[in-house]
């Protein structure tokens, strides 16, 4: 059978949804409505049904779906069924910042080294893991089975970098910087700016203004 896409907008919605199921299944709570997962998701039912016919619908509707098995196959479906390996390439303020969050591990990112073109932070150790040189990357993703590179350098650096860890059978990059990389279609890209969050905020807070002043 044929393989439908999926679109990159219900992507986008299936991590939300997998907090909330954590949520439900850490509370213990066995089954859940769509129209409940509605009431505390503020999306509507309608548009969780559909989401999740997708994949087959993952279960009856009136009766309610099972929270571990959703809360599993949806864990799958994101490909958090198995353990991610990282690099971060850039032990600046947000490398070392995102080295130091423990809560990726949970959902099995984990982080395994720390590379940086400075010597100054050579050896030194953030949760336990030294940052290295740029000229051992090349045989630790090799002999550590990484799979993600986190880039937080300037974006001078970024493409270069991007273009080397190619080379060395990285198979995603989860980009800071704020350039765009030119990669092959078999790396996968995730670029993250905060800047764009901050700015749909700034809207919001403008049109929430407008409106009120009407
Ligand atoms: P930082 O200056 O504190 O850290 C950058 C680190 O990269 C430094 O330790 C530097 O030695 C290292 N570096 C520079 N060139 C390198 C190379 N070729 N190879 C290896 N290491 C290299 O900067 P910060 O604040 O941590 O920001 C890092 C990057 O992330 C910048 O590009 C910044 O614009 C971006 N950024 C992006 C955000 C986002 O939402 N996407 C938010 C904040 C920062």
């Amino acid at each position: 059978m044929e393989e439908k896409e999926i679109s990159q907008a219900v992507i986008s919605r299936l991590p939300r949804y997998f907090r909330y199921l954590s949520e439900l299944k850490y509370a213990g709570i066995e089954r859940v409505s769509s129209q409940e997962l509605s009431d505390i998701m503020k999306v509507t039912a309608s548009q969780i049904r559909q989401d999740f016919n997708n994949f087959g619908g993952f279960g009856q509707q009136g009766y309610g779906y099972n929270v571990e098995f959703l809360h599993n196959e949806i864990g799958k479906i994101l490909g958090l069924d198995r353990t991610h390996h990282l690099i971060i390439i850039g032990a600046g303020n947000l490398g070392q910042a995102l080295a130091n969050y423990v809560n990726f591990e949970r959902r099995g990112f984990l982080f395994r080294g720390l590379f940086d073109n400075n010597p100054d932070l050579h050896g030194k150790k953030i949760r336990g893991i030294e940052v290295q040189p740029m000229e051992s990357m090349e045989m630790f993703v090799k002999d550590n089975d990484i799979d993600i590179a986190v880039l937080t350098i300037p974006k001078t650096e970024a493409v270069t970098v991007a273009e080397q860890l190619v080379n060395y059978g990285i198979k995603g990059i989860w980009n800071f910087a704020h350039v765009d990389l030119n990669v092959p279609e078999n790396i996968q890209v995730e670029n993250v700016h905060l800047s764009d969050s901050l700015m749909k905020l700034s809207y919001n807070i403008s049109r929430f203004e407008l409106d009120n002043t009407k």
